[in-house]
């Protein structure tokens, strides 16, 4: 089904989309992007997923494009052209159309394209399979540049192993997945890496973080050993387009006692009380 997108100013059928080949994010990778989750036509979190797209963009040093009334415009205007009730908006800028040179110009008239896909089908969890890897990345994993080869190349060697994710480790510590945070279970406590710039600050990951606190199952952001992910009794994945994700095995091991696990079955409740809540408070 062809789909409607956004490019510089315009909307057109996804296929139609053209950039020149000097385009700084096709040449360098030089670019950030984001990715929002949108339920029954709302989007969900939208603020902070525009406030770390604000982030992202100062950090590289590219001019924001739009402004805070014109991003909220733009992805409602995706939302509405297209047919999906459950989608996710990405939205993709590069700092533009310059000769090939490292050294970022001044005057670049940044690149802006937006498409959505449609969200798989909320149905029964189905536990899935990781498999552990180097984390081979720099340290600015924070900004979510669309320089993306080492994520690239971790999940497709976990998918040749026949896993669903990559899970990275930098030395004995665990960070993050190639494109998912990661939450363990150890000793009956839930826990994920605290921020840094080894991880992405994963807007589902802060989500359940606010979702729990106060609760006794808060989560602890603490440092994680690659021990105490081999000994966790449950294993979970979070991301936009995937929620959160039990882990049923690592490296072809069984974890815990089988997945979902008691944990994950009580804060779910929790947690998606809390989203219907936000998406009803955002109509
Ligand atoms: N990726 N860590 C990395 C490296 C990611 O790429 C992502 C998301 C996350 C989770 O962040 P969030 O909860 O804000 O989606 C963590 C998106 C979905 C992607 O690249 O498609």
């Amino acid at each position: 089904m062809s789909t409607l997108c956004y490019l510089n100013g315009e909307f057109l059928p996804l296929e139609e989309a053209r950039i020149p080949v000097l385009d700084r994010g096709f040449i360098f990778g030089d670019g950030v992007y984001e990715v929002i989750p949108v339920f029954g036509r709302r989007p969900f979190r939208l603020q902070p997923h525009l406030a770390r797209l604000a982030r992202s963009l100062d950090a590289v040093g590219i001019r924001d494009p739009l402004n805070a009334a014109t991003w909220p415009r733009l992805i409602a205007t995706l939302i509405e052209r297209n047919p999906f009730r459950d989608l996710s908006v990405y939205l993709q800028i590069t700092r533009g159309v310059a000769p090939r040179n490292h050294a970022a110009p001044k005057d670049c008239q940044p690149t802006l394209f937006a498409m959505v896909s449609p969200m798989p089908p909320q149905t029964e969890v189905q536990p899935v399979a990781i498999a552990t890897m180097a984390d081979i990345r720099w340290q600015r994993c924070d900004i979510k540049a669309i320089a993306l080869l080492p994520n690239v190349m971790a999940r497709t060697a976990a998918v040749t192993a026949g896993a669903y994710e990559a899970v990275l480790f930098r030395e004995d510590l665990l960070t993050e997945g190639a494109s998912s945070n990661v939450f363990v279970v150890v000793d009956g406590v839930l826990r994920t890496p605290p921020h840094s710039g080894h991880i992405l600050p994963g807007i589902t990951r802060d989500t359940l973080v606010e979702a729990l606190a106060g609760t006794p199952d808060a989560v602890q952001e603490t440092d994680i050993t690659r021990a105490e992910v081999l000994a966790a009794e449950e294993i979970w994945l979070t991301s936009s387009t995937r929620d959160v994700v039990p882990v049923g095995t690592l490296d072809g091991w069984p974890v815990g006692q089988g997945a979902p696990g008691p944990v994950y079955r009580r804060v779910m409740e929790r947690y998606d009380a809390f989203k219907q809540r936000e998406l009803a408070a955002s109509a």
